[in-house]
């Protein structure tokens, strides 16, 4: 996989994935990376092309970053595909954009399941189209067996509205008797959102020079280390990928204690 890889980028002689790779490899790596997948639009723009091209080169770069990852050993890869305000776009961007997990999953869905990748979403599906729902249904129905890195697909997925959700089904069980208000506790409200099984992301990126969260995670993402990276979405490679990673091998994680100085 890695030589494949290599070739492709020509890059066998180089060697300089190879050695990132290595480099990113003999650390820890992230269990969860979440991703906001920003700047499709202005790349779209500096081309003179419409903005759905952009979403479309997007789309490419999705396959690129999911393989890498896969390849390092992350777990989880939760990517920020559309949220709950997208629907404010152009009808046509939105439509296009609905298109995209379709297209995705009928192009590499092979490939997904080739590598062991386990493909799930969070996010209210119930509101999407029948063609995007099918399509996300059909990856996860045909990859729930998969134990390799999970490729989990943020799909009209909003932090408030998941938060709202839990509060209410917590709030319904306490009115009931079903629990009592005071055993409501973080791992509680863990339970009840919708990343319930998955670890909280270690690496938040940004790609495109915004620095705002826009709704991502929020509860999630209380102590993940955060980058902001000028790089637009459809620029984002393999070695902006891993020079994220050797960035949060950098940092200091101290879960708000004193201890654990040394870098992760
Ligand atoms: C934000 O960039 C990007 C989005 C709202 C869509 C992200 C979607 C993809 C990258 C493709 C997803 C692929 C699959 C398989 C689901 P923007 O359009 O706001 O960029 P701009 O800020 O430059 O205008």
């Amino acid at each position: 996989m890695l030589n494949k890889l290599m070739r492709k980028k020509n890059i066998l002689s180089e060697g300089s994935i190879a050695d990132q790779i290595a480099n990113v490899k003999s650390r820890q790596i992230p269990a969860h990376v979440a991703i906001i997948m920003d700047g499709n639009g202005r790349w779209a723009k500096k081309r003179n092309l419409p903005r759905v091209a952009g979403h479309h080169e997007g789309m490419k770069t999705v396959r690129k970053i999911a393989k890498i990852s896969n390849e390092i050993g992350v777990k989880v890869l939760t990517l920020y595909a559309f949220s709950t305000e997208n629907w404010k776009r152009p009808k046509l961007e939105v439509d296009f954009l609905m298109r995209l997990p379709g297209e995705f999953l009928n192009t590499y869905l092979g490939e997904l399941i080739e590598e062991n990748v386990r493909v799930e979403m969070i996010g209210d599906l119930s509101l999407l189209p029948d063609h995007t729902k099918k399509a996300i249904e059909q990856a996860i129905r045909k990859t729930k067996d998969n134990d390799g890195m999970i490729l989990n697909f943020a799909m009209n997925y909003g932090s408030r509205a998941e938060m709202i959700r839990c509060t209410q089904e917590l709030a319904k069980m306490a009115a009931s008797g079903e629990i009592k208000w005071e055993d409501i506790d973080e791992d509680m409200i863990n339970s009840y959102l919708m990343t319930a099984d998955l670890p909280e992301p270690d690496l938040l990126i940004r790609t495109s020079g915004e620095i705002r969260l826009s709704n991502f995670m929020l509860w999630q993402l209380a102590y993940a280390e955060f980058s902001f990276t000028d790089v637009l979405w459809p620029d984002f490679d393999e070695a902006c990928l891993l020079s994220e990673v050797e960035e949060f091998q950098s940092r200091s994680r101290r879960f708000g204690s004193v201890e654990g100085e040394e870098p992760v």
